[in-house]
């Protein structure tokens, strides 16, 4: 199976992804592909080998379908069996979220339905909740929605900020999404709860 991983940052989460898919991992990374050319997980894909593609958001002020038919091009070309996003921060049409609906991934860090859209972390310690995490699902046109594929668990800790919190969780981050990716390129359907 052929992955194309979708990201905006440092692409921690990509870089998980592509050290999981090795041996007998049915998937291989085909493209690395961001929405910033100055996205260092770009620079950190290429350092192991893989292909990488950029197209800048910001030309196309807030047209999406015209940023997404030009993200597409290098993406279609990779020949992408399925897709992940990965610390991925533009939101995708329905019409860019059509060409591969059940074959999109994405990660969330929160216990999803809690929590979809921005500032998670801030807004679990702001609610007093006692456990954050993360959740992987199947990208629909609903954002933040669709099938779950797994989610894992951290504590909220006394004193914890923000960033204390995202640390944590994104540790997890880093195992779930491998794990899960593995399940659904074996076609395993069942979600994983770590
Ligand atoms: C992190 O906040 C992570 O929780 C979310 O995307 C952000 C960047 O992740 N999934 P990455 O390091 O670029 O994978």
């Amino acid at each position: 199976k052929r992955v194309a991983i979708l990201i905006s940052g440092g692409g921690s989460n990509m870089l998980a992804l592509v050290a999981s898919m090795t041996g007998d991992h049915p998937a291989r990374p085909v493209l690395v592909a961001s929405n910033d050319p100055a996205a260092m997980g770009l620079a950190r894909a290429q350092g192991l080998g893989i292909a990488t593609a950029a197209v800048d958001h910001r030309p196309f002020k807030g047209d999406r379908v015209a940023f997404e038919a030009a993200l597409l091009e290098p993406v279609l070309a990779a020949e992408p069996d399925i897709l992940c996003l990965a610390g991925f921060m533009r939101v995708l049409t329905p019409g860019f979220v059509a060409r591969f609906e059940g074959r999109m991934l994405n990660i969330h860090p929160s216990l999803l339905p809690k929590y979809p859209g921005l500032h998670t972390h801030q807004r679990a310690l702001d609610a007093g909740d006692a456990e954050a995490g993360c959740t992987v699902h199947q990208v629909t046109a609903v954002l933040d929605d669709g099938p779950m594929l797994g989610q894992a668990r951290v504590p909220v800790l006394p004193g914890d900020t923000a960033d204390a919190l995202s640390q944590r969780v994104l540790m997890q981050e880093h195992r779930l999404y491998p794990a899960c990716l593995r399940r659904f390129a074996d076609g395993q359907a069942a979600p994983l709860f770590l």
